[in-house]
């Protein structure tokens, strides 16, 4: 048996969104404050740079991400809290997965394919690869459970075909099988232009995303022009099938809110959108100002975000560590 342990990341690539924010960071501090599971969560740097980044601006992106996990509530004193590359056993149980893992599952994945587009040939490798490295970012830990948006879903399945493979291979009972944890009204927030598409840091349109450092003029203007169709909002979550993009917004409101969508409905159902999204606003911007204030805040003493880091890739490295040994040890090496 394994102790309960969750572990997570988000890359240091650019802004957060409230994607990732209602995805991710929201429920990991939850889980946090449920205090039924010890919790880990890492920049991870390492995948970053799986497509080229300018140096300066990954420093400073990886700082701004630590400000962001901390003003959202993460609590050091609660969590680990710390930086991929810190945290050397990360990358070399990485390439004991590299062996692990079979070419026909990674190309297999969905985001490889989408990321690398039509030239793989000039894709690099680390995209390739990456699902191994996160395998190994959570079985390092030997973690239990992982939060995610559903987007990672595909990535964890695999981290299950590597810990059972490995397992198999050598014949042993060392890697536990992780439990992806997808549960919650905003696990895939679409784009506020396109209901097809997920939110993302990447999508070149500003106006389909709210980034977790938008004013409030922003965000309200934002919401006020996200697509929608001309139908007012149900009173049952069931009308909303079909709706893409009113269905986001609900579902938005939702996360936001930690209610049910048909909560939310109960409330606001027979309203048209034109009422909706002030109020949608309001919440979003009553949720997020006060974390975008707390991250400028401690963004002006990054000695602070540098000594929190440095504490917590100490302790990540305390578990991680007697894991590796082992694991080289069952390889034979
Ligand atoms: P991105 O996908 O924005 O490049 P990451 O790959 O670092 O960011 O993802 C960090 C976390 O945020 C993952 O758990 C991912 O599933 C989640 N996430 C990202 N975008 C969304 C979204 N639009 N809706 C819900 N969760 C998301
Ligand atoms: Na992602």
């Amino acid at each position: 048996t394994f102790t309960p342990r969750v572990f997570s990341g988000i890359q240091p690539s650019g802004g957060l969104t409230l994607g990732n924010y209602l995805g991710a960071m929201k429920r990991f501090v939850d889980m946090q404050e449920a205090g039924t599971h010890e919790t880990v969560y890492c920049m991870v740097d390492l995948h970053a740079i799986t497509v080229w980044q300018d140096p300066e601006k990954l420093r400073r992106a990886t700082r701004e991400l630590c400000a962001g996990f901390i003003a959202a509530g993460i609590d050091p004193k609660k969590s680990i809290l710390f930086n991929q590359s810190a945290a050397p056993e990360h990358a070399q149980l990485g390439w004991i997965f590299n062996c692990v893992a079979r070419m026909g599952w990674m190309q297999r994945m969905t985001q490889w394919k989408d990321k690398a587009g039509k030239n793989q040939q000039n894709a690099s490798l680390g995209l390739f690869a990456y699902p191994a490295l996160m395998a190994a970012d959570i079985l390092a830990y030997h973690a239990t459970h992982v939060p995610v948006g559903e987007d990672q879903k595909q990535h964890l399945e695999l981290t299950r075909d590597v810990a059972i493979k490995f397992n198999h291979d050598y014949g042993v009972d060392f890697f536990p099988v992780t439990e992806p944890v997808i549960e919650g009204a905003a696990t895939r927030v679409m784009s506020l232009r396109d209901g097809s598409k997920k939110m993302s840091k990447s999508d070149p349109s500003d106006a389909s995303r709210i980034n977790m450092t938008d004013d409030a003029d922003t965000i309200a203007k934002k919401i006020r022009k996200a697509k929608t169709d001309p139908e007012g909002l149900p009173s049952e979550a069931k009308g909303l099938e079909d709706r893409p993009e009113a269905r986001n917004l609900v579902n938005i409101y939702a996360g936001l809110s930690g209610q049910t969508v048909d909560q939310v409905l109960a409330e606001v159902g027979g309203k048209q959108f034109s009422e909706f999204k002030p109020l949608l606003s309001d919440l979003a911007v009553d949720k997020l100002a006060p974390i975008s204030t707390e991250m400028a805040r401690l963004m002006e003493d990054q000695s602070e975000i540098d000594r929190i880091l440095a504490h917590g890739a100490g302790q990540a490295r305390e578990i991680a560590a007697p894991i590796l040994k082992k694991t080289y040890e069952i390889v034979g090496m």
